[in-house]
């Protein structure tokens, strides 16, 4: 099955792509993140979380969750979706290289398929062990390079990719739990469809 070719990069992009009549990613929440939902503790932090379905899913198991995004229209849907489920969210518009992830606050921070501008990205990372709870989880689903040329999905550029070895440099002041290079089919909304490859991460900050 053949992508949309739109490529989306800046906040209007999003914007677009979000008020597109289906959910862009679907509605339903990650498959990994489904696998290690039960491990997680609230308050959980979902960055870049666009139209609000992991949020929505950790919410729905009793979890606190705050989604932050920099698009208005995606967290828009992400707050009718809660609703439609009888869960409450809180959303945050925000540029991720402008966000105070805040010290030791959330029990969880998830990051599925954040391909946010590399410089933005490792700035967020830098500060996610010091964001965290003691034994607090950091939960990661991204795009690695080898995804380019597939056309199932994820951004063209490989700089908004991550590798194992890229975010073991980036994830500081961390215990790794899971690092997983996959290669499975993803089926989200219109723009995530096919055999893809990506990296599962999860990280634990010691203390607990
Ligand atoms: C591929 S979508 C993933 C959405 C959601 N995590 C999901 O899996 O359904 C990438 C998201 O990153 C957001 N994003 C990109 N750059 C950002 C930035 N600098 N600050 C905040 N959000 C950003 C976009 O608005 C978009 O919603």
């Amino acid at each position: 099955m053949s992508l949309p070719v739109k490529l989306a990069s800046s906040v209007a992009t999003w914007d677009e792509r979000y008020a597109e009549p289906d959910f862009a990613y679907g509605d339903a929440p990650n498959d990994f993140l489904v696998s290690q939902g039960a491990r997680l503790q609230g308050p959980v932090l979902c960055l870049a979380e666009g139209q609000g379905r992991n949020a929505v899913y950790l919410a729905r198991l009793g979890l606190d969750v705050t989604a932050v995004d920099q698009s208005a229209v995606g967290l828009a849907c992400a707050e009718q979706l809660a609703a439609q489920h009888g869960v409450t969210i809180q959303t945050a518009v925000a540029d991720l290289g402008a966000f105070d992830l805040g010290e030791e606050r959330w029990g969880a921070i998830v990051s599925i398929f954040a391909h946010v501008p590399a410089a933005i990205r490792q700035a967020v990372h830098a500060r996610i062990a010091t964001a965290l709870k003691p034994g607090g989880l950091f939960l990661l689903e991204a795009y690695r390079p080898e995804q380019l040329g597939l056309g199932t999905g994820g951004p063209q550029n490989p700089a908004l990719m991550m590798s194992l070895d890229g975010l073991r440099e980036e994830l500081t002041g961390l215990d790794w739990l899971e690092g997983a290079e996959v290669e499975r089919e993803i089926h989200e909304g219109v723009y995530h469809n096919g055999l893809s490859r990506t990296i599962q991460v999860i990280c634990r900050k010691r203390g607990a």
